[in-house]
């Protein structure tokens, strides 16, 4: 894929491959090795805006980064007051970045009005999005190309998000009722790419070269997102470089585990570090046992040493 830096407001990315917001997975310590390996920029996960305003318990630990100018924030809600509050708001200070979720599929956030059931209100999106605008930060959204089968809002959302002063878009080519299964939809992000000025990053169904080279061949997009694709073969963003990964498998594992305990602690760690053991040992041939192992296991000294088992 072609690589350039894009500008989204006061920022300016070393690359355009970017790292997607994902629930449980991109915290710190992730985020961290992946702004190593070379990601333009990486996202918290979904944080909600009222939460922010009621100053609920965790917010900072989803927040936290030591690189406010590679790293977006990215909020959630349906209430254009409380989402300018969270932007003007003490949490969300130092980034210069905001990102606006518009695709969560998740029920609970879907019948509060949040996440993708904004895609059913284009003028309570714009709402949201010129309230804010008005906090100074730079606004992006993330949106999906809609919520059933067929349905194509992206061009119409692309525009709406232009004309309210948003300063990228990202389009998951997929319906909320796809959820995260089947082919993107290259045509309407083709489509909303060719309508607006601003940036647009493709998202959808990127796990290898091959898949970002078609994207981007496919949408024009100015960028991609990676997000399974992103723990599946973490050194993914390398090849898309081209470059070469800065460690092997073995070793970004344990660097894995160590930041996920200096984020939690050892007894949560072991527990979060279950959720990428399938993707990382993923291809690899005989090693149910030490999978069960590293699943098992509370103790960081036994993930270690199976680690150094398998490889
Ligand atoms: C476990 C999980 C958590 C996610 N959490 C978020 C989130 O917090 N915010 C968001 O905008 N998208 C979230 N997503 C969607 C991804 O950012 C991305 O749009 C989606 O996975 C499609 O890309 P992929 O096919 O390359 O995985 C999540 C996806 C997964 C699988």
């Amino acid at each position: 894929m072609q690589l350039k830096s894009l500008q989204i407001g006061k920022t300016k990315t070393e690359n355009n491959v970017f790292l997607a917001p994902m629930a449980g997975y991109t915290d710190f310590s992730f985020r961290k090795l992946a702004l190593e390996l070379g990601y333009g920029l990486v996202s918290t996960e979904l944080v909600s805006a009222k939460g922010l305003e009621y100053k609920s318990k965790g917010s900072n630990l989803l927040l936290r980064t030591d690189d406010y100018n590679k790293t977006q924030a990215q909020i959630f809600g349906s209430e254009p007051y409380f989402m300018r509050k969270a932007c003007e708001g003490e949490y969300l200070k130092d980034f210069n970045i905001v990102d606006i979720n518009m695709g969560c599929p998740v029920p609970k956030v879907y019948k509060n009005g949040e996440g993708s059931a904004l895609l059913n209100d284009i003028k309570l999106s714009s709402e949201i999005i010129k309230e804010c605008v008005k906090s100074g930060k730079d606004i992006t959204i993330k949106i999906r190309i809609g919520l059933k089968e067929g349905d194509d809002i992206a061009l119409d959302f692309a525009k709406m998000a232009e004309d309210c002063g948003a300063k990228l878009i990202t389009i998951h080519g997929r319906v909320r009722e796809k959820y995260y299964s089947g082919e993107p939809n290259y045509n309407a992000i083709y489509k909303a790419k060719k309508a607006v000025s601003i940036p647009v990053i493709a998202n959808g169904g990127i796990f290898s070269v091959e898949d970002a080279n078609k994207m981007m061949e496919n949408t024009g997009a100015d960028g991609v997102m990676l997000a399974r694709g992103a723990f599946e073969n973490p050194f993914l963003i390398c090849s898309l470089l081209s470059k070469n990964s800065p460690c092997e498998l073995k070793e970004f594992m344990i660097l894995h585990l160590k930041g996920l305990v200096e984020n939690y602690g050892e007894k949560r760690a072991t527990l979060e570090y279950r959720k990428f053991v399938g993707g990382y040992l993923k291809g690899i041939p005989n090693i149910k046992e030490q999978k069960i192992k590293l699943l098992t296991s509370n103790s960081i000294e036994e993930i270690i040493e199976t680690i150094d088992n398998i490889f």
